[in-house]
């Protein structure tokens, strides 16, 4: 059976990588899986504990699983689970995969809690992100990142000590679409390091959207005031896929930009409308778009179904 673990090894030796796109809407992840849909390309669609708050354990239970019955490649993901019970909650709802996000303990408490959910997570058949390092940006008034990064050697203990199926690692991205003042940089000296120590462990890049200019520019055309954003560069992701074991590309700052472009769009140019429908659905088409430009561009994840 094709499932996720299939997916990260084919992406391992094939250097291609799933997005995990966030979504907290209906919209939004159909948009995500017209796009996987139309390309051929499998998908892991992540859900964030204030998403899942936000839409309800049933109502996202019956999302996903509206997607995954009509596309096949889908894998529903928790993002950024910050307890057990969290993650147990997810695992129990039918979640494919789960982060349990440690990152901001102390690292032999990261490692007892991300051990206890890959206990309970592989009991049930469900893979467990762990993450080591941590990203920071200037938007937490963090001047200097590199006592962040994740450090390659405490990563093999780590991987080793918790049976983790996958690690995010910390390079120089973080959260947001307010990632760079100045040069967009990754540090691939560290994940060549990681590498090294890690040969068959799947690589997890958090903080990995583009904030492409011109949907900023769309935005703000529209009546928004979105300044200063910098995301990563294709070009940065691009390597990382190809020259290094990156195979899970997050992104969800891309996808809200997209959809407030759209309905802002809508909304600005037709101050009389008042059909949901005509403005989401703006917005889902432009979510749409961008996913598509996602699998082709840097993802390299079409056809690969
Ligand atoms: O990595 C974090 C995601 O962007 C989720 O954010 O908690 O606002 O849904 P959220
Ligand atoms: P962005 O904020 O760059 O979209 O990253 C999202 C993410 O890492 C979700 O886990
Ligand atoms: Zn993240």
């Amino acid at each position: 059976m094709k499932d996720l673990k299939y997916y990260f090894n084919k992406a391992l030796k094939g250097h291609f990588a799933l997005g995990a796109l966030n979504f907290s809407n209906m919209e939004s992840l159909q948009a995500i899986a017209s796009a996987c849909k139309k390309l051929k390309s499998p998908m892991i669609i992540s859900v964030s504990e204030s998403a899942l708050k936000y839409m309800g354990d049933d109502m996202t239970m019956a999302l996903a699983n509206a997607v995954k019955k009509d596309c096949k490649g889908l894998f529903l993901h928790l993002d950024h689970g910050k307890s057990f019970d969290v993650c147990k909650k997810a695992i129990n709802l039918g979640f494919d995969s789960v982060m349990i996000d440690g990152s901001a303990l102390p690292f032999e408490e990261n490692v007892a809690l991300t051990k206890k959910v890959c206990t309970f997570a592989h009991k049930k058949g469900v893979l467990v992100e762990g993450e080591l390092g941590q990203l920071k940006g200037i938007e937490d008034n963090v001047s200097s990142q590199e006592h962040h990064f994740t450090d390659p050697q405490k990563a093999k203990i780590f991987v080793e000590k918790t049976g983790v199926d996958s690690l995010a690692v910390a390079i120089g991205t973080s959260h947001g679409a307010y990632k760079y003042s100045g040069k967009q940089t990754l540090r691939f000296d560290i994940l060549s390091e990681i590498e090294k120590v890690l040969p068959a462990c799947p690589l997890v890049l958090h903080g990995a959207s583009c904030v492409d200019k011109k949907i900023v520019a769309h935005v703000n055309k529209y009546g928004g005031k979105i300044e200063n954003a910098q995301g990563v560069s294709e070009e940065l992701l691009q390597e990382a896929i190809t020259k290094h074991h990156i195979v899970k590309i997050n992104s969800d700052t891309d996808l809200r930009l997209a959809m407030t472009a759209g309905v802002r769009e809508v909304l600005m140019e037709n101050p009389k409308e008042f059909d949901p429908r005509k403005y989401i659905g703006k917005g889902r088409d432009l979510v749409q778009k961008v996913v598509e430009e996602k699998i082709k561009n840097f993802l390299h994840s079409e056809n690969k179904l």
